[in-house]
């Protein structure tokens, strides 16, 4: 079993010779399982040495931008964290032709800037998860790799978000370190005020291994995050879904506008 042949971390462009915009790929998550206002071409069922991806891949339009997108809890939002195929995804998406990924990510808001209804695009991350198929580099290797991870995410295509946003009069929230847990259940207080000493400023459960997968793939990666509430302890009471739904319903429009303009760019 092979992964397919790694660019060289430098190779990170996203123009075509012909100078038009190549598709930026988008993985979709808690809340955003269908992306409405994109125009479908096309979809594609894949198949990868590591096994089948969430959801066959959509390619279409964003405001007329070219996307290709893959809701990372399935089609049916029916994938817990710890279950997502984070391999298969991410071979897939980069066999499919794309060189720009956006993990978009619902959150849990640890520090003061990150409150319920923030978007933010981190620039760290720690990893809490354990037991999920994180690398590609096993199995029938002639030799032994480790990638540089200094910088977990794309410097371009942060920038890339963070400009898209200001453009289209969205405030994102630059930087941030993601702290990525097992799930499917939340934490304890005591578990955040331990990620919270460790630096932490939001908690997701699905930043990793996606976003380590697709540095192993020579991919260009970046995490637009919305947070849907305060995490565990951060508020009075406990973390209701309802909250949460709500916060998704209102963050998912801004977080659409921020996807299409820079999948434009
Ligand atoms: N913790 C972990 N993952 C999450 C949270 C949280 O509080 N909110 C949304 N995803």
């Amino acid at each position: 079993m092979r992964p397919v042949s790694m660019p060289s971390p430098s190779d990170r462009r996203h123009t075509r010779n012909d100078n038009s915009v190549q598709a930026i790929g988008i993985i979709g998550g808690s809340g955003l399982t269908r992306l409405n206002a994109l125009q479908v071409d096309r979809q594609e069922i894949m198949t990868t040495p590591y096994g089948e991806p969430s959801a066959p891949l959509t390619f279409g339009r964003l405001d007329g931008a070219p996307v290709m997108f893959l809701p990372r809890h399935g089609s049916a939002h029916s994938i817990p964290p710890h279950r997502v195929n984070y391999r298969a995804n991410l071979w897939a998406m980069k066999a499919a032709g794309v060189e720009r990924v956006v993990g978009m990510a619902a959150v849990g808001g640890i520090t003061p800037p990150m409150g319920p209804g923030m978007l933010a695009v981190p620039n760290q991350l720690i990893d809490y998860t354990w037991g999920r198929e994180h690398t590609l580099f096993e199995g029938d290797l002639t030799g032994v790799t480790h990638i540089d991870f200094t910088e977990p995410y794309c410097g371009q295509l942060r920038q890339d978000l963070l400009q898209a946003a200001t453009r289209v009069g969205v405030s994102v929230h630059d930087g941030g370190t993601y702290g990525a847990t097992q799930g499917p259940r939340l934490e304890s207080a005591a578990e955040i005020l331990r990620m919270q000493r460790d630096g932490c400023d939001l908690v997701g459960m699905t930043g990793m291994p996606e976003a380590s997968l697709a540095a192993e793939l020579g991919l260009c990666y970046a995490c637009l995050a919305l947070s849907v509430n305060w995490a565990a302890g951060k508020s009075d009471g406990p973390i209701t879904m309802a909250e949460i739904e709500h916060q998704l319903q209102d963050g998912m429009g801004r977080a659409t506008r921020v996807l299409a303009a820079v999948a434009g760019a």
